[in-house]
């Protein structure tokens, strides 16, 4: 059994289980290290919370590890802060056993229990922002944050041990680690669950933060990855993400049919290493989007190639753009290059599909055919100009 008794603070201890081998989350995210549900049992002098349960298909190991720290049949509040299946969908398996519990989440968590999970109205208690719920001894505080990523998000505070229950936000898809001390490559890991789960929701996620920022916090317990005993590890790194801080940095993302793209992209690296500027490269045929979703928290600026295919741009980059804009990134410049074999056109949709990012269009190449000497003066001009736009700026 995993997690049976692991003690987060004084009355706080982790109830909830590890998904190592879930590789894939929303149809869409890939989990190189799985993911993990994290669910806390909080005791009071009077009353047992537990905050969140787990996704489906561990419901029973969730309540063997509540039972064998406590009694499931002792338990009296439910704190739901997202009604999300991963971290709610063991709800209804916990009231089956347990006839007196009481849901305890925003008002439009309490609408959300009901629609998704069938619970009574009479069985849920709906909380205010800043409300109090004391558990003999133990105050729990619950913070309304909305919108991260979904509308009835709440965080939860343990105040007199200064825990923050934060669900989503500030998570990272891990299973390895318990604590952020014991969490290798921990940064790589947040800013990808930044960029694909928190990056699109960015004024609420500022919001958030400017909420908890005088709120002392000993512990950041989130519902998935590790448990920061060093609360500043992670918030540090949300300051500047929710603010779209960025780098002098170029995010690369190309697909080659014929190698033509590639060697524009080539050809374009080549500049950014003769100039010593920061860049990191995607072939679209070959990576994991969650890393490109990663390098969009704070890259500046973006090289896009793909050819046309059919009359547009090749579906799989017609993905990565979808992808791009969907994230909402706070990328400022982009240079989009293409080959075709007679007639263009992937320039016109790359440019519909990412029109709401307002991006500053630095260059736009379509050449035909495999790219002549000229055709890669130009790209060197292109990246001579990006870089003249990225040095010219602040680091913001
Ligand atoms: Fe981890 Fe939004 O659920």
């Amino acid at each position: 059994m995993q997690n049976k008794s692991i003690e987060i603070s004084a009355s706080c201890c982790l109830v909830g289980v590890k998904d190592p081998k879930r590789r894939l989350f929303d149809g869409l995210i890939a989990l190189p290290e799985g993911t993990s549900y994290n669910s806390y049992l909080v005791f009071g002098n009077k009353k047992l919370a537990l905050i969140d349960t787990v996704n489906p298909g561990f419901e029973k190991k969730l309540v063997r590890n509540i039972n064998a720290v406590a009694k499931l049949k002792n338990l009296d509040y439910l704190i739901m802060n997202h009604a999300e299946p991963d971290h709610a969908s063991a709800i209804p398996y916990i009231f089956l056993q347990n006839g007196k519990v009481k849901l305890v989440t925003s008002l439009m968590g309490g609408e959300m229990a009901k629609r998704f999970y069938n619970i009574p109205q009479e069985r849920i208690m709906i909380v205010k922002d800043q409300e109090r719920l004391d558990l003999g001894g133990k105050t729990l505080r619950f913070i309304e944050a909305p919108m991260l990523h979904w509308p009835e998000t709440m965080f939860t505070y343990l105040e007199e041990e200064k825990v923050l229950f934060s669900c989503d936000f500030f998570g990272a898809h891990m299973s390895s680690a318990v604590f952020d001390n014991e969490a290798f490559n921990l940064e790589y890991h947040a800013q990808r669950y930044y960029g694909e789960i928190m990056m699109p929701f960015r004024p609420m996620a500022k919001r958030a933060m400017e909420k908890i920022a005088d709120l002392p916090i000993a512990v950041i317990a989130p519902s998935h990855g590790p448990i920061y005993k060093d609360p500043p590890r992670i918030l540090e790194q949300y300051k500047k993400w929710v603010v779209g801080e960025t780098k002098k940095k170029v995010l690369l993302v190309y697909l080659s049919m014929w190698g033509s793209s590639k060697k524009m992209i080539e050809a374009m690296t080549k500049v950014l290493t003769e100039q010593k500027i920061e860049f990191v490269c995607y072939d679209l045929t070959a990576s994991d989007i969650g890393d490109i979703a990663k390098d969009l928290v704070d890259a500046r600026a973006l090289v896009f190639a793909a050819p046309t295919v059919l009359g547009e741009l090749h579906p799989v980059a017609s993905f990565a753009a979808n992808l791009v804009k969907t994230l909402k990134p706070p990328l400022k410049h982009a240079v989009f290059m293409s080959s075709c074999g007679w007639a263009g056109g992937a320039g016109k949709n790359f440019k519909e599909i990412t029109a709401a990012l307002s991006l500053d269009l630095v260059k736009e190449l379509e050449i035909k055919g495999p790219p002549t000497a000229e055709d890669l003066e130009a790209v060197k001009s292109a990246g001579l100009a990006l870089i003249g736009k990225l040095s010219a700026e602040s680091e913001i």
